[in-house]
């Protein structure tokens, strides 16, 4: 009698420490939202544009976050261009706007068939150089990001002239990789 309560005892420990650690994995590999992937940007030839931004897949889209700094105060072209490809001087090697679906330019809240893929809009640099961003877009799918260059521009992207919103050169571009 003695010992099968020792038994019982024994299972009821193994059956806890299997309870925590399969908490524990969960908490490990559970949270989507800490999957990204980085684009370092880098500047262009005569260009000071730096930082990152990291898309993560989250539920409904990609959450696109990061800063760039050594900007010109005011708004900036912001997309994803076809090809990953920053050896150009002045970032032509990236080709044009990302656009998996053959659709029109346009501003990163219109709905698939009236943007392109790549069509992040703007950013947006302070009087200090710094552009942070941290938005929601629901038109890019997580898994077709890796590869794609993150381009920013000269000038505003007016989100309406074709074919790529009349944003003036390329002053940083970043590939987009798995960290
Ligand atoms: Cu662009
Ligand atoms: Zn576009």
């Amino acid at each position: 009698m003695i010992r099968s309560r020792g038994l019982a005892a024994s299972a009821v420990l193994l059956l806890v420490t299997a309870a925590v650690t399969l908490l524990a994995a969960a908490a490990l590999t559970g949270c989507n939202s800490e999957e990204y992937v980085v684009a370092k940007i880098a500047p262009t030839q005569g260009n000071t544009a730096t930082g990152e931004i990291r898309f993560y897949k989250v539920e409904g889209g990609v959450r696109v976050v990061g800063k760039l700094e050594g900007l010109s105060p005011g708004l900036h072209g912001f997309h994803l261009h076809e090809k990953g490809d920053c050896s150009a001087p002045d970032a032509m090697s990236a080709g044009g706007h990302y656009n998996p679906a053959a659709t029109p330019h346009g501003a990163p809240d219109a709905d698939s068939a009236h943007r392109h893929g790549g069509d992040l809009g703007n950013l947006e640099a302070g009087a200090d150089g710094k552009a942070p961003v941290d938005r929601m877009d629901r038109v890019l799918v997580y898994e077709n990001l890796v590869g794609l260059a993150v381009l920013v521009h000269a000038n505003p992207d007016d989100l309406t002239s074709q074919p790529a919103g009349n944003a003036g050169p390329r002053v940083g571009c970043g590939v987009i990789a798995r960290r």
